[in-house]
């Protein structure tokens, strides 16, 4: 038997849990949109066609915040096409889709209110620039009296909308990004963009592009290009990473170690440019895409053939992507202090934790349960736990530890979060909570005989005690699990 060891110390803080890193995604992409958030004539639509099941699904899963409307779509986009009665239909060259501008920002934003989410905008930097951006903040959230924000009064909503999150443009370092630029070109044109902004709304709050993901040949020093550019006019860079298991499960049990290795980098790039500049300020970080997305093992379509709302990358989860899943959870979590928002990659259909059909059923997918799990567990303060474990090889990240744990803790009492990463070995956990004073603890466990079948159940963990201040447990393989301790 492996074990391991840790401690909970309320002396012993990161920072405090911010809602805005159970964020979501929603892109006009496939069905997350059409089909998904929005089926008129459904069954569950309201009068506005939302789906009721989703925002019920979403509000379970404890989203937080939205990013709208893309992802690689945003990048030929004219957000004026998705406003007012005329709603011209486009070609969508990003996913090769038909897009009716049926639902535009209008809809969004009070889809948003009705599944009590913060929205997260972003704007085109790929076909479109700096006066595009203005008119849309413009539009959305000036008072009156001007052109757009009268536009917006004359479309039925008088009252600016205050959109706080504004991304500048997505993925801008992709080749494959409708009209991609060098560090160079994007540098400039997004602090500009920035400072044009501002003069618009001084109180948004402006995200950078960073890399795409970490395997992009220009990762690192895009980031430091982009940010000796917009440093002092923006507030956050941004991450993007998916992971699959592509035939290796313990590699891919270890993904959370590439994020975690990726933010560090990023915060240690961000903080070599603040030296570099000779600044006090501090850019955090907004994981703003992440997710398990099975490229390899997905046998449908990843971009369509110019057709309305096309079925696209509509992953099926297993179990073993649901402890991922969990994982990422956690390592969010334990940066805390720097990233500040982050959104789960994407809300409905496309690799996405709630799933529908057209007509039909709203379902969960075993991604949802961590999430959902996680984002109603861990509130308050998160706490620094250093955990002590064996090691497991993997040939994608080399040796890991076994065991991957965050902690929290609120005035009612603490959560543990805790992955075993091993494939084959059970891990005897010891916890010692003494300086929390618990009264009991509750465990629960998502573990699966099977780790590639696609629904899992979550189960009281029977075995966790408290004994003696000390927490003891014993983590199935290829798990995750949840204590909860009551201190009140
Ligand atoms: O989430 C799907 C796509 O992944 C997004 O459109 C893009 O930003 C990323 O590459």
């Amino acid at each position: 038997m492996h074990n391991a060891r840790l401690t909970l110390d309320p002396a012993f803080t990161i920072a405090p849990v911010n809602r805005r890193l159970f964020g979501s995604f929603v892109e006009h992409m496939g069905r997350c949109v059409y089909t998904g958030i929005f089926e008129p004539g459904h069954p569950a639509a309201d009068e506005q066609g939302f789906r009721r099941d989703v925002i019920d699904l979403a509000t379970e899963m404890g989203v937080s915040v939205v990013r709208y409307p893309g992802g690689n779509f945003v990048s030929g986009y004219r957000w004026e096409d998705g406003v007012g009665p005329d709603r011209p239909i486009r070609l969508d060259r990003a996913w090769r889709q038909i897009e009716t501008n049926r639902f535009g920002l209008n809809e969004f934003m009070a889809w948003a209110r009705e599944a009590g989410v913060e929205p997260m905008m972003a704007v085109n930097l790929g076909t479109r620039g700096l006066q595009e951006a203005c008119d849309l903040l413009e539009y959305a959230n000036h008072p009156s009296g001007t052109y757009w924000s009268d536009l917006r009064a004359e479309h039925g909503v008088a009252k600016p909308y205050g959109i706080r999150l504004w991304c500048l443009g997505n993925e801008m370092d992709g080749p494959w990004q409708i009209g991609h630029k060098t560090a160079e070109e994007y540098g400039r044109l997004a602090n500009e963009t920035a400072k044009a902004m501002r003069m618009v709304d001084p109180d948004i709050e402006l995200v950078l592009c960073g890399s795409s993901n970490s395997r992009m040949p220009t990762f690192g020093a895009w980031e430091a290009t982009v940010l000796e550019h917009a440093y002092d006019a923006v507030d956050y860079l941004s991450l993007h990473a998916y992971y699959e298991e592509d035939g290796d499960l313990p590699g891919f049990l270890a993904s959370a170690v590439d994020m975690d290795r990726f933010i560090s980098s990023v915060v240690a790039t961000a903080d070599h440019v603040r030296a570099k500049l000779g600044r006090t300020k501090t850019i955090n970080l907004s994981f703003d895409e992440w997710n398990v997305w099975n490229q390899a093992r997905y046998e449908g379509r990843e971009e369509g053939d110019f057709e309305q709302a096309p079925e696209l990358i509509e992953d099926t989860f297993t179990a073993a992507d649901a402890v991922v899943v969990g994982d990422f959870l956690i390592t969010l979590l334990r940066h805390a202090d720097r990233v500040t928002v982050a959104c789960q990659a994407q809300l409905a259909n496309i690799i996405a934790p709630i799933r529908t059909e057209p007509g039909g059923p709203a379902w969960r997918q075993t991604i949802f349960h961590p999430f959902a799990l996680t984002a109603r567990h861990a509130r308050g303060t998160v706490l620094r736990v250093e955990p002590v474990s064996p090691y497991v090889e993997t040939s994608r990240y080399g040796s890991v530890p076994q065991l991957s744990a965050v902690a929290t803790v609120d005035e009612e009492g603490a959560t543990l979060i805790a992955v075993n990463r091993s494939t084959t070995d059970a891990l005897d956990l010891t916890a010692d909570v003494r300086a929390l004073r618990p009264s009991s603890v509750t465990a629960q466990v998502i573990a699966e005989d099977d780790p590639h079948q696609t629904s899992v159940a979550v189960r009281p963990l029977g075995e966790a005690r408290l004994d003696g201040g000390q927490l003891r447990a014993t983590l199935p393989a290829l798990s995750w699990s949840l204590f909860r301790l009551a201190t009140t």
